[in-house]
């Protein structure tokens, strides 16, 4: 019988994602978004080796060729406990960071072997809503008349619904179509992932999220939405020859059809952790304090669909003690 992705996983994944902003969350500002970067990767990477998982990165930093830590396909965990694909995003918003923007996250999702998308690393077109507009959505029908339907199940009028959508040409007929459908926009410079976990929750100020992003990020909303009941359907968007190659390579059959959430995300067995950095909708960026920080989190599991939002206070001082480094909170090699 296979072995479930243990609940108690869930804490040991937050102190993951936990460590990645910590770490990368000094950098806030500074300009230097592969510092930003690097700093996340390093931090994910070492707490990742603690966890008791047989894990394989599935969405990670890169091809092997292109990225030394995280890569697709790299092996990560003890190697004792259940064999999962792992999803990272170590720091999504790797240019917010670095401009000290709001929505950086960083994020984590795992589910049973085969069972996430190998997206990878593209364009995807998004539709994503939550709870109880699940169900009432298809990409391929005028954003309008999705809208319509997403308010009707919110109990609101469109002229009430926020869409969140990345301000980039692609999107401008999106955004054009929405504007004359007469709901508010809120157009983000970067980052649509936390807007598209942030539409389950409906005090966020987020009713859906829409338009062309990246893909790996795509899954990893779609494990949000998994676990906490909403809805991602989705497209890839590839913009030359060897990406619909790359995809195929990755078992993606036909790579213009429509993804629905079985095809993001097969099954219940997936748990998310995403540790903001940078503020959000949804969650508070790191706060530092002299020797403390704090952060703020969200773990779910689709099994059970608990949701826990995780304040944390940290004692730098006392985990850099415990590793013999500076007190920074910055993850050295
Ligand atoms: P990074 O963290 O890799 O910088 O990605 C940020 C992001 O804005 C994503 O949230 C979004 O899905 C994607 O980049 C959009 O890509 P592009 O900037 O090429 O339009």
């Amino acid at each position: 019988m296979r072995e479930r992705i243990e609940r108690n996983l869930a804490l040991e994944f937050v102190r993951v994602t936990e460590a990645a902003a910590l770490s990368s969350g000094r950098l806030m500002g500074t300009g230097d978004k592969e510092g930003c970067d690097g700093a996340a990767v390093r931090a994910m990477r070492a707490v990742l080796g603690t966890v008791d998982i047989d894990g394989t990165i599935v969405i990670g930093e890169g091809e092997m060729d292109e990225a030394p830590m995280l890569y697709i396909g790299e092996k990560v965990g003890t190697g004792r406990g259940p064999s999962v694909d792992v999803a990272v995003d170590p720091l999504e918003g790797t240019n917010v960071l670095a401009r000290g923007l709001s929505r950086a996250l960083s994020v984590l999702a795992v589910a049973e072997s085969e069972c996430l998308l190998h997206a990878p690393d593209m364009y995807m077109d998004k539709l994503a809503v939550g709870p109880r507009a699940a169900g009432r959505i298809d990409l391929d029908a005028p954003i309008r008349e999705n809208l319509i339907e997403v308010a009707r199940s919110l109990g609101k009028n469109v002229e009430d619904l926020v869409v969140v959508i990345l301000e980039r040409p692609r999107n401008e007929t999106l955004i054009r179509d929405v504007r004359e459908s007469g709901a508010r926009i809120k157009l983000i410079p970067d980052g649509d992932l936390s807007p598209a976990v942030s539409v389950a929750f409906e005090d966020s100020g987020v009713d859906v999220l829409a338009g062309i992003g990246g893909a790996p990020e795509g899954v990893l909303a779609a494990a949000a939405l998994r676990c906490a009941g909403g809805e991602m359907q989705a497209r890839l968007c590839p913009t030359r020859p060897e990406e619909v190659k790359r995809a195929e390579e990755m078992g993606i059959r036909n790579v213009r059809r429509k993804l629905t959430m079985d095809d993001l995300v097969k099954g219940d067995d997936v748990l998310f952790a995403a540790t903001g950095v940078t503020d959000g909708e949804l969650l508070r960026g790191v706060r530092y304090s002299g020797p403390i920080a704090r952060t703020h989190s969200l773990v779910m599991r689709g099994t059970t669909g608990t949701v826990r939002f995780i304040e944390a206070i940290h004692r730098l001082d006392k985990k850099a003690a415990a590793r013999g480094e500076d007190s920074t909170g910055l993850w050295r090699e």
